[in-house]
């Protein structure tokens, strides 16, 4: 299977950091051309100008890192899947460990934010991952695949063929900490059981699950080859234009192999 890499932008960058980026990017990618499948959470008021900035590049994928479930409505400060896709956004990350722990996202609006945006032809990245807490007593797979679960509620066979699943275990998270490969992959084969229980083989084989926390040039090898590891979802290394090209080429030469 072709991996994926997304980079999440955060709360980072201004118009100038954005346009910067893609020059040295583009020069970069001018020496080596790579064939992996690639994307950026980018922050959402700079959507449009990102939309318009990469228009050339197929590969790009161009996502926001949040949305709101409804079509519209009072909700002050919210911007809905469909002004996304009005601007043509294709999708979303949702509930990642940073909108659940500071923006009271909860399992339920993670749930309504992922139906929406699935139920719409778009994309939906759903973040799951386990507490320092969680880990050390030894609950992780508990708390991953009821987060799991609930996110899919209501979501159909043919929907759930547009989602991703990014496993961030949230000590991992740009502390420069991580599981060893063995703990995610034994992680993502209990999170595709049940994908298996609740749809079938068939759709827990194709969906792509992405392993993101302090994935950085010098470590991303260690996760991607393994084949239970579709891509990694990436913080603070995605925002220099080197080090998000280190990491695509390193998975170009992966999946080449
Ligand atoms: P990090 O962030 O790579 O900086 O650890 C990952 C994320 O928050 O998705």
């Amino acid at each position: 299977m072709n991996k994926i890499i997304i980079g999440n932008w955060k709360m980072f960058k201004t118009k100038s950091d954005i346009a910067e980026f893609k020059s040295n990017f583009y020069n970069l990618l001018s020496n080596k051309p790579i064939k992996v499948n690639y994307g950026l959470a980018i922050p959402s008021i700079f959507l449009s100008y990102a939309k318009q900035l990469f228009h050339d590049d197929k590969q790009m994928l161009i996502l926001a890192q949040d949305c709101h479930y409804d079509f519209e409505g009072a909700y002050t400060g919210n911007i809905s899947w469909s002004q996304l896709k009005d601007i043509d956004v294709i999708g979303s990350l949702v509930g990642h460990s940073e909108r659940r722990q500071m923006f009271g996202e909860t399992d339920i609006s993670v749930n309504k934010k992922n139906k929406a945006l699935l139920a719409n032809g778009m994309i939906s990245i759903v973040c799951v991952g386990e507490t320092l807490h969680d880990y050390e007593n030894n609950n992780s797979i508990e708390v991953v695949l009821k987060q799991v679960r609930l996110a899919l509620i209501n979501v159909s066979e043919i929907e759930i063929k547009n989602m991703l699943i990014a496993y961030e275990p949230i000590w991992a998270i740009g502390t420069g900490k991580i599981p060893t490969t063995k703990e995610v992959c034994s992680l993502i084969e209990k999170i595709r059981n049940l994908i298996e229980e609740l749809y079938s083989k068939e759709i827990s084989l194709s969906l792509k699950i992405l392993y993101g926390g302090s994935v950085k040039p010098d470590n991303i090898n260690s996760f991607l080859s393994n084949d239970t590891i579709n891509g990694a979802l990436v913080g603070s290394a995605s925002l220099n234009a080197t080090d998000f090209f280190s990491l695509l080429k390193e998975t170009d030469i992966l999946n080449e192999k």
